[in-house]
């Protein structure tokens, strides 16, 4: 690819309630965030910016973080955040208290820590080869999908190994242009003002 953008949905119901999963619309703040993308991608794509394809998961949140771009769009469902199975929907907090040794488990590996039910940082590494093939044989894409996908995304084009993919930091109402270049892939960031 020429260019990719990634960004995180604007921030979410679930966020501001510090609950992981789920499929809750955006909050005030990642409805503005949303409401801006637009002249950011523009800023950041200046005449590109009308090539660019649209790639979302298929969860609420990201498609509302979507919805003022007027580009084409595409959903992929494994583009969807990391399925922490019985625990979708709980706060940190609650999973400490009601699940201790998978806490700790996933404290000690993070990495390999598959959620009961669920996922681990390494499943979606996996399942997120596909779309990294396709993201290969594309021009210019704007992924808007979720904090622990987009971690894996990075690593990739980082150069980083996945094992430390789950501590990337993926701010929030950020846009990140990755340019892949043949020695040093270049990366820039435009920080949303809300
Ligand atoms: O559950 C999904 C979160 O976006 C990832 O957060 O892997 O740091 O717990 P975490």
């Amino acid at each position: 690819p020429r260019c990719i953008w990634l960004s995180r949905h604007g921030e979410s119901l679930y966020n501001l309630e510090q609950k992981i999963g789920g499929d809750s619309l955006l909050s005030k703040r990642g409805e503005k965030y949303s409401s801006k993308l637009p002249a950011i991608v523009k800023e950041s794509a200046g005449l590109k910016e009308k090539d660019i394809v649209v790639w979302t998961s298929t969860l609420k949140r990201t498609q509302q973080t979507a919805q003022y771009l007027t580009n084409k769009k595409l959903q992929w469902r494994a583009l969807d955040e990391l399925d922490a199975g019985i625990c979708d929907g709980m706060t940190y907090e609650e999973i400490e208290e009601k699940y201790p040794d998978d806490f700790q488990a996933r404290d000690e590996n993070k990495y390999e820590f598959r959620y009961r039910g669920g996922e681990s940082y390494r499943d979606v590494a996996l399942r997120l080869e596909p779309v990294i093939m396709e993201l290969e044989r594309q021009e210019n894409i704007l992924i808007i999908t979720h904090q622990a996908v987009l971690r894996c995304i990075y690593a990739y084009y980082m150069n980083i190994p996945q094992e430390q993919s789950p501590w990337v930091s993926i701010p929030l109402h950020t846009l990140i242009k990755i340019e892949p270049r043949a020695y040093k892939t270049k990366v820039t960031t435009i920080k949303a003002n809300i």
